[in-house]
């Protein structure tokens, strides 16, 4: 199972059209997440208690880890997000925050250090942004970090364009070139 976890926000969105062009030389089933679609819960101090009750208890079937666990069990992961404020919509880090659940994403060893319960083996991440000062180390750096050390999957790619927004800019030129190079 492919799953396409989908940040993208404009109805034209240029990073899901790149996204959606990866998939569809993908083999194998896709399954959407649009987090524009999901109201993620609150990350209070209920919602934590609650949270710790749980994997406490091993009711790793709870609702509150259903998409934990559909991260935790798909082969293959595509991510879209847009390059906002040199990171991500804020609805990424709400779905990260929903699926780092201890005991199904990830665990820890004995010396403390995270250990993946990923099954997946390749992680693509997608992004397009208006500029061309795209330091990667709080969108593409951050969720390579996680997907490498807290995931368990090594195997982490990034496909972007950037400097789409900039006076002149041939958009449609720098996307097909993107496109091109994606193969
Ligand atoms: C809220 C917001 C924040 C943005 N922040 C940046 C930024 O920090 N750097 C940049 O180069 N472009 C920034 N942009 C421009 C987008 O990255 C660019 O338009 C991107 O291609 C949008 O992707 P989309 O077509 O998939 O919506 C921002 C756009 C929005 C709406």
């Amino acid at each position: 199972m492919i799953l396409f976890v989908n940040a993208c926000v404009r109805e034209k969105s240029r990073t899901k059209r790149l996204a959606q062009a990866l998939l569809a030389k993908l083999e194998g089933e896709v399954v959407s997440v649009n987090l524009e679609d999901i109201c993620f819960d609150v990350t209070d101090e209920a919602y934590l208690k609650k949270r710790d009750r749980l994997i406490a208890e091993g009711a790793f079937d709870d609702d509150m880890f259903a998409l934990a666990r559909q991260f935790a069990q798909a082969d293959t992961i595509v991510i879209a997000a847009p390059y906002w404020d040199l990171s991500f919509p804020a609805k990424l880090k709400q779905y990260i925050e929903a699926i780092n659940v201890l005991g199904v994403t990830f665990e820890y060893t004995p010396e403390g250090f995270p250990k993946g319960l990923c099954k997946a083996n390749k992680l693509y991440y997608v992004m397009t942004a208006g500029g061309n000062y795209v330091p990667e180390e709080f969108g593409f750096g951050y969720i390579k970090a996680l997907a490498q050390n807290f995931y368990g999957i090594s195997d982490v790619e990034l496909i972007k364009a950037i400097g789409l927004d900039i006076a002149g800019a041939d958009a449609e030129a720098i996307l097909e070139d993107c496109l091109y190079r994606e193969g």
